[in-house]
Formats: C-alpha cells, sequence, structure tokens
C-alpha cells in the first residue's frame, strides 16, 4: 500500500511525546499515559506518536505514508495485561484528499488480513488529542462470530486500536497547512492483538524469555 517504515528514538523529547501532538504542558489528557520523565524536558517515549511529528518536520511539506514500530514506556503497574514497557504500530498518511472513508478501507483491510476474511469493523467514537474526529476500531469476535464468547466478553466485539483523521494543530505544528492537507493516524498493541489471536493470557510471557514460551512461535519468512 505504499507505506516505507520510520522510525524513531525510544529517549524522546517532550515536544515530539507530547507538545507536538496538541498536548501542552498542563494538559489534563497527559494523564492518559503516566511517563518516566528523565529530564524535564526528556522521557521515555510513550506511544510511537512523536515519530508522527518527527517525519512532518522531516517531509518538509511533501505527502507520505509511514508505518512506525517500536518500544514505548508507560509508569503502569505490571499484571496480566499491562506492562510497563510494550510495543506499539503506527501508521500515518498526510497529503491531499485524504479522508475518513480512506481510514476506514485501510482499517478494514488490515483487521480482515490479520484476523480473518469474514471480520466486519465497527469505528466507535473516541478521544485523542492528536486526532479529530477519533475513533476506536472493533473487529466482530473471531472466536464467536458475533453472537458473545468469553475472547469478546459476550459483547461480540474486541477492540483493537485507536485512530482519527489528523488534528489541524498537530498538521500546523508539523508544516503542513491544514486548509489543503489532510492524514488519517492508527496505534495499536502489537502484544495485545498476538494475545487475543493465540489465547495468550499474560503480557509478561513476551518478555521473560521462557523457552517453552518462544518455541511455539516461527517467523514468517515471506
Ligand atoms: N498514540 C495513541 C495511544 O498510544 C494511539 C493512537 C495513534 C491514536 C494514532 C490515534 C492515532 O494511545
Amino acid at each position: 500500500m505504499g507505506y516505507e517504515v520510520a522510525e524513531g528514538p525510544e529517549v524522546e523529547k517532550d515536544y515530539y511525546n507530547f507538545e507536538a501532538l496538541n498536548l501542552p504542558k498542563g494538559h489534563p489528557a497527559r494523564d492518559m499515559q503516566d511517563s518516566f520523565y528523565i529530564t524535564e524536558d526528556i522521557l521515555l517515549r510513550t506511544h510511537t506518536s512523536p515519530v508522527q511529528a518527527r517525519t512532518m518536520e522531516a517531509k518538509e511539506g511533501r505527502p507520505f505514508r509511514i508505518i512506525c514500530p517500536g518500544k514505548v514506556y508507560r509508569r503502569d503497574n505490571d499484571d496480566a495485561t499491562h506492562s510497563h514497557q510494550f510495543t506499539q504500530i503506527e501508521g500515518l498518511v498526510v497529503g491531499e484528499g485524504i479522508r475518513m472513508s480512506d481510514l476506514k478501507g485501510t482499517l478494514d483491510l488490515f483487521a480482515k488480513k490479520m484476523f480473518g476474511e469474514d471480520r466486519e469493523i465497527r469505528l466507535r467514537p473516541s478521544y485523542f488529542p492528536f486526532t479529530e474526529p477519533s475513533v476506536e476500531m472493533d473487529i466482530s469476535c473471531f472466536k464467536c462470530g458475533g453472537s458473545g464468547c468469553n475472547v469478546c466478553k459476550g459483547t461480540g466485539w474486541i477492540e483493537i486500536l485507536g485512530a482519527g483523521m489528523v488534528h489541524p494543530n498537530v498538521l500546523r505544528m508539523g508544516g503542513y497547512d491544514p486548509e489543503t492537507v489532510s492524514g488519517f493516524a492508527f496505534g495499536m498493541g502489537p502484544e495485545r492483538i498476538a494475545m487475543l489471536k493465540y489465547g495468550i493470557d499474560d503480557i509478561r510471557h513476551f518478555y521473560t524469555d521462557d523457552i517453552r514460551f518462544i518455541a511455539q512461535f516461527h517467523r514468517a519468512e515471506s
């Protein structure tokens, strides 16, 4: 689909992690992502979204599509579904005429490739400071097909990722004119997706290097 892979530093400036994403100092939504600060202006990135801001800056007004994998850090207490360190995969498309329907089509294709051709998606309104409108994407449950089971907790739907149309302030700070250019972004947690897909009950399995766990998975060469 024409995406290039982009990466950014794990030790990140407050500016890229928050400020350039429409989260000025003191913004209450900063509390959504409890952070490990190193100095007042440097922290361990709490998401891969700072790569959005860095890439916009580097592209100097040109259109682009990036996919960005990487480690992120949050001051969470570790338990079966939370880890202070995990990974994210971020996507960002910026250019003229990029619409919400492009986002929806892209996410629909991803859901079908990842979870099976029969999957349906549903977008629910949500909030992220760097996208407007913001959505969360659910997929129809791949175990029960939507009738309700233990995987989807009886709802028929499973939450997979956050996404939205890039906020005009974010485009502006990245050097793009929101009057002529638009974009969409999405972000997901691969551990959560792998846990759902393979029925893994504890996120800590990914980090504790038990060979009996690791040996069950094989790299798919393509
Ligand atoms: N960065 C958000 C998070 O970590 C996810 C996200 C990415 C949401 C891109 C919208 C667009 O929660």
